[in-house]
C-alpha cells in the first residue's frame, strides 16, 4: 500500500515516442505515481530509471488476462487507481469496400473494445472508493470523417459515444470520464499504421488511389503536427482538474475539424475531397 496520498495513474501504450509515453512524464512531472503499461516493457526502458516515479508494466489490451493480472498488481502495490487513460489505439488506412474484415476487426478489438476491457475491470475499484478518472481518448479525424481511414474513424466515433454515455452512467458511481480528442500530434502512429498497411492485400478497384490512401496514412505527421510533450502536458492540466472537462481537445487541425464538424455536408464533402483527394 501506498501512504504518499499521490494520485496513481494508469495508462495504456506507453511506448517511447507517442502520446502515452508523454503522458506518463507529464503526470510523473504532476506529483502522480504512474503505472505505465504497453505491450513490451522494452518499448518504455527510459522509464524503467526511475522507479520512484514509474511503475512499469506490460499490458495487452485485447486480453482479459493481462488486464486482470495488471489491475490486481497495482491493487496490491498501491492500494488504489485514481485514474485510468485509455490510450492505446492503432491506425488503419484502407478503403472499406475492400478491407479485409480482420483489419476493420482489429481496429475495433483495440481501440474500442480494449477500451472497454479497462474500463470495466477498473470501475468496480473505483466505484468502491466512490472515486476516480476514466480518460478516453478518442481523435478529432471522427468530427468529420474523410476517406480511407473509415474503419480508424468510426472506431474513434463508436468510442466518442461510448464516453458520453459512460460520463453520464458513471456520474451517481463518484466517476468522472472525460474524452481526449488529440488533433495531429507526433507519434508513432503513422509508421505503425504503416506498416499495417503494407501487409494488406493489393486493391482492386482502389489501384489507382494507392498514393493518395498512402499520403492519408501520414497526414498527422507533417511539418506543422503538435509536439508530444505540448499536447500531454495540456491534456494533463486539464485532467488533474477538481472539475475536469467532459471533452478535452488540442492539436493541430483541432480547431479546422470542429468547425468541419458543422459545415453542411456538401461543403464539408467538398472541401475534403479536395483534401484527401477522391
Ligand atoms: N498522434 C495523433 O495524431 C493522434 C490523433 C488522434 C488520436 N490519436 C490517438 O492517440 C492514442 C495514442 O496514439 P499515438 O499517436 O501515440 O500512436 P503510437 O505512437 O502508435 O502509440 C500507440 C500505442 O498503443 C499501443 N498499442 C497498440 N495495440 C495495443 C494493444 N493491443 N495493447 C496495448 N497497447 C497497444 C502501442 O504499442 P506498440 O508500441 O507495442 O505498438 C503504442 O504504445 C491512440 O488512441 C490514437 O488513436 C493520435
Amino acid at each position: 500500500m501506498d501512504p504518499s496520498g499521490k494520485e496513481v495513474v494508469l495508462i495504456t501504450g506507453c511506448s517511447a515516442g507517442g502520446i502515452g509515453h508523454a503522458l506518463a512524464r507529464a503526470f510523473a512531472d504532476n506529483n502522480c505515481l504512474v503505472v505505465a503499461t504497453s505491450r513490451s516493457r522494452g518499448s518504455m526502458a527510459d522509464l524503467e530509471q526511475d522507479p520512484t516515479r514509474f511503475f512499469l508494466q506490460e499490458l495487452d489490451v485485447l486480453s482479459d488476462t493481462s488486464v486482470q493480472h495488471v489491475l490486481s498488481t497495482v491493487l496490491d502495490k498501491y492500494g488504489r487507481i485514481d485514474v485510468l487513460v485509455n490510450n492505446a489505439g492503432v491506425g488503419c488506412v484502407a478503403p472499406l469496400a475492400e478491407i479485409p474484415l480482420s483489419a476493420l476487426q482489429h481496429t475495433f478489438n483495440t481501440n474500442v473494445f480494449g477500451s472497454m476491457r479497462l474500463v470495466q475491470a477498473v470501475v468496480p475499484h473505483m466505484a468502491s472508493r466512490r472515486k476516480g478518472k476514466i480518460v478516453n481518448v478518442g481523435s478529432i479525424a471522427a468530427m468529420a470523417p474523410g476517406p480511407w481511414t473509415g474503419a480508424y474513424i468510426a472506431s474513434k466515433a463508436a468510442l466518442h459515444a461510448l464516453t458520453d454515455t459512460l460520463r453520464l452512467e458513471l456520474r451517481p458511481l463518484g466517476i468522472d470520464v472525460i474524452n481526449v480528442v488529440p488533433g495531429a500530434v507526433r507519434s508513432n502512429i503513422a509508421d505503425s499504421t504503416m506498416s499495417a498497411y503494407n501487409r494488406m492485400p493489393e486493391w482492386k478497384l482502389y489501384k489507382p488511389f494507392e498514393a493518395a490512401i498512402r499520403e492519408t496514412g501520414y497526414f498527422s505527421q507533417g511539418t506543422k503536427t503538435t509536439p508530444t510533450e505540448e499536447f500531454a502536458n495540456k491534456t494533463v492540466a486539464a485532467v488533474l482538474k477538481k472539475n475536469p472537462p467532459a471533452w478535452f481537445s488540442y492539436g493541430h487541425y483541432s480547431t479546422i475539424m470542429a468547425i468541419m464538424h458543422h459545415l453542411p455536408l456538401f461543403i464539408r464533402d467538398f472541401f475534403i475531397r479536395i483534401a484527401l483527394k477522391c
